[in-house]
């Protein structure tokens, strides 16, 4: 995580001082909250359709998976800038381990393109990336994020 984009860590670092000042949340913490609320709610749609609880619906969960894939191409990087760990539920490790974390955010990435390639083609396909997809979610969890 010790690669930053200088342009984007200019950026954050004034609207981030800006936020501080006013004890809002910095940008990229609020960045990387929202994106993993997204990726809840996409797994969501899909988990949906596979537990019966909605109607399979082969556009709907093409574009959940899409979503999902749409995430999994934002880089780490702008979201875990360095500095940005204290007060969240980001652990240390992100930043002392960044090979590990990085190897647990490819995971992810990995099982969004299963979703994208397959969630369109049937409701069988939605168990096979649940386990995919939602696996890499409480594996991450379980080492990089506070409890
Ligand atoms: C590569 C690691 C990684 C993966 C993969 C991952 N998460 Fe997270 N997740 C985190 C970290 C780290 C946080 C804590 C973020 C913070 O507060 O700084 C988090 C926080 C969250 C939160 C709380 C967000 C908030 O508003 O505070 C939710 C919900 C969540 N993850 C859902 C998911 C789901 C669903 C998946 C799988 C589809 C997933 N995550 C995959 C690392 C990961």
């Amino acid at each position: 995580m010790k690669r930053v984009i200088a342009a984007a860590a200019i950026l954050s670092t004034f609207a981030g001082s800006i936020a501080l000042a006013q004890g809002k949340v910095p940008f990229p913490v609020k960045a990387r909250q929202g994106q993993m609320a997204t990726m809840a709610m996409s797994l969501g749609v899909l988990g949906g359709m596979a537990q019966g609880k909605t109607e399979y619906d082969a556009a709907a969960a093409q574009a959940a998976a899409n979503s999902l894939a749409g995430i999994a191409m934002i880089d780490p990087d702008i979201l875990w800038q360095d500095g940005t760990a204290e007060g969240t539920a980001s652990l240390p490790a992100i930043w002392d381990d960044a090979d590990a974390f990085a190897a647990e955010w490819a995971k992810f990435v990995a099982g969004a393109e299963k979703a994208v390639a397959e969630a369109g083609t049937g409701k069988d396909a939605l168990g096979p990336i649940l386990g995919a997809v939602g696996g890499t979610c409480k594996s991450c969890h379980t080492s990089f994020r506070a409890k």
